[in-house]
């Protein structure tokens, strides 16, 4: 199968900010886009995006999940960036109208389409590199994918990472493309010298998040994770697995929690950890690797809070269970 991320539907939604005003949005080819070389986000950095699925279920109907909440996010972190305010309810029928026009290309379960909104400062201008740009393109890209971590549920090896940081602190919360290029260079090398998947980032002994997913401790009845600051991405599948797990009568601890918690807590039998994100859904967490020595987190294998909460989270989103919460929108 392609590599997560690799295929895509021949158009998107696209709409332009010019003159103080959103053009109306048009259905374009996702071949290409016309851009200036002097435009603002290949400079400065201007832009940011989201990710978030449609499901198809067994009658044949299709859901995007939660959109409003990732739209809410991508008016965040294009304020935060001085980008042009977006229309949320302009974004909104973009993703319906797109993911209407490929229902029938949605995969089905355990694929999904993955929704890819992406928003972007244009002006032409080089000298504009403390001053934002005037004007900007937003588009909906659709792409058509399978599980994330092709080892399926195999369990993540994380390198705790004390001394470095994912990005600036003040830009945890903003999914701007800028994040992960200044992540990339700690994870390329933690796969070369730890063959570690992913770096669990911890800057002075706070235990964060990951290059893309939100990290979560489950130890009994009790799953810990960090509670909301600025420093990292509001994950809403994080938000989703908490609300799921307190619906399942767990009891949620959002606070700090520190390296030295963590590798005692993840020593006892049965405690288990895993990421999420929209991508990597729930994904088991196996290791940590921390001052070159290795820690085997309870059994070292997917456990079974884990499995239980993926699997409450996939049944909603592919029709199996009543969505109580109104997490889905029917396209089609
Ligand atoms: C840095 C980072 N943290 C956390 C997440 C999880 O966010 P969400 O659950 O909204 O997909 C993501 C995106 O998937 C991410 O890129």
């Amino acid at each position: 199968m392609a590599a997560f991320g690799t295929v895509f539907m021949p158009e998107m939604a696209l709409a332009t900010f010019e003159n103080d005003q959103w053009n109306k949005a048009q259905i374009v080819s996702a071949d290409s886009i016309n851009l200036h070389p002097a435009a603002h986000v290949l400079h400065y950095s201007s832009t940011c995006f989201e990710g978030l699925k449609a499901f198809k279920h067994e009658d044949g109907s299709v859901h995007v999940f939660r959109m409003d909440q990732n739209i809410k996010r991508f008016a965040q972190s294009s304020r935060f960036l001085s980008l042009p305010e977006v229309d949320e309810a302009q974004v909104a029928q973009m993703i319906m109208d797109i993911v209407a026009k490929y229902a029938d290309d949605v995969p089905l379960p355990p694929g999904s389409m993955y929704i890819r909104p992406t928003h972007f400062g244009t002006e032409p201008a080089i000298g504009k590199a403390a001053v934002p740009s005037l004007t900007s393109m937003l588009y909906v890209l659709l792409s058509p994918v399978g599980d994330y971590f092709t080892g399926g549920a195999k369990a993540l090896r994380l390198l705790l990472d004390e001394t470095g940081m994912r990005c600036a602190p003040h830009m945890g919360m903003i999914k701007s493309g800028g994040n992960y290029a200044s992540a990339l260079g700690p994870i390329s090398k933690a796969r070369v010298e730890h063959n570690a998947d992913q770096i669990l980032f911890c800057p002075n002994g706070d235990v964060q998040e990951t290059g893309a997913a939100n990290f979560l401790l489950i130890d009994g009845n009790e799953i810990i994770t960090k509670g909301l600051d600025s420093t990292f991405l509001h994950g809403v599948t994080r938000s989703t697995i908490l609300t799921l797990a307190a619906d399942l009568g767990m009891t949620i601890s959002e606070r700090d929690i520190t390296v030295s918690e963590l590798l005692e807590r993840s020593a006892k039998p049965g405690v288990e950890a895993a990421l999420s994100g929209t991508a990597a859904v729930l994904t088991p967490v196996g290791t940590f690797i921390h001052n070159d020595k290795e820690y085997t987190v309870g059994s070292g294998e997917a456990g079974p809070t884990t499995a239980k909460l993926r699997q409450a989270l996939n049944d909603i989103q592919w029709g199996k269970a009543p969505d109580v919460h109104g997490w889905l929108k029917r396209v089609k």
